[in-house]
């Protein structure tokens, strides 16, 4: 998938196959080669696109995904940036933010440390390609499951339970939801950046998507994005061997700019 830098290896195929069944339904299609067609035209260049991303990529996520990183957020990376950095105000990016978990686990992680530190402030942008992912992710609103391993005391704080209690649905209080901006993002195509305003970097679980080029390509422009001192977060399954990049390892995940 050129364009998009996703790696897909022959064994996708059936996978590919019949979640693009969909699309073809909904366009009312009848076979893969006038859908390839349809995507390759300067029309479906513009429309479908989107769409076909959203059905091909995955886009599994969850509240406090891999918890050490909130854990050393707390414990290493908020005290570091305030005391060494001076830095009062931070602006966090979650990129490939998928419907929204990882950058309100950011948002709650923030909001807890900035009840014991007076004069702490954040601000938080979510991109993802994926409209339908955005959309969703703004909504706020999840399955009840999906909050069900979040301590009782940090989900009545940060969660509200749906009056209709038949629907099994919680949403993230407002406060929190006015932290996080969306936007729409593709991280092949990120812009070269002299003037980084981020102070941590969340891509976790997007790189294993694309290959190492684009992985190398993609790695440097988040790097330009943060700051001296700043963070950067990978997956539990992503590294950065054999990239030449300005950053330093403190976890197997996590990166400290030079
Ligand atoms: C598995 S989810 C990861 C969500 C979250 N970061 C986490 O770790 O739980 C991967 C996300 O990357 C997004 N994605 C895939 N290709 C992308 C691209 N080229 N640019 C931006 N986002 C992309 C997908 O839409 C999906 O929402």
């Amino acid at each position: 998938m050129g364009e998009y830098g996703i790696k897909m290896p022959p064994e996708k195929r059936i996978m590919l196959q019949s979640r693009l069944q969909r699309r073809l339904k909904a366009l009312q299609m009848s076979d893969f080669k006038e859908y390839v067609d349809f995507v390759f035209s300067p029309e479906g260049q513009i429309e479908e696109v989107i769409h076909m991303m959203d059905v091909v990529s995955t886009n599994k996520t969850d509240f406090f995904r891999e918890s050490i990183h909130f854990d050393f957020l707390l414990s290493d990376a908020l005290p570091d940036l305030i005391s060494n950095r001076n830095e009062r105000s931070i602006h966090v990016w979650s990129a490939g933010c998928s419907s929204g978990e990882e950058p309100y686990t950011i948002a709650i992680t923030l909001s807890e440390f900035k009840a014991h530190h007076p004069g702490f402030d954040f601000a938080i942008s979510a991109s993802d390609i994926s409209t339908k992912m955005l959309n969703s992710a703004a909504q706020a609103i999840y399955g009840e499951e999906k909050v069900q391993d979040i301590p009782h005391s940090v989900k009545v704080k940060y969660f509200l339970r749906s009056k209709n209690h038949e629907k099994k649905q919680v949403r993230v209080i407002a406060e929190l939801r006015n932290k996080v901006e969306f936007f729409r993002q593709n991280l092949l195509f990120l812009p070269m950046e002299s003037n980084p305003k981020y102070s941590i970097i969340f891509c976790r679980n997007v790189l294993i998507y694309f290959d190492r080029d684009n992985q190398y390509n993609i790695l440097s422009k988040l790097c330009m994005n943060l700051k001296s001192g700043g963070y950067l977060f990978l997956g539990h399954s992503e590294s950065i061997t054999g990239f030449n990049l300005p950053v330093t390892q403190i976890m197997p995940t996590v990166f400290k700019k030079k």
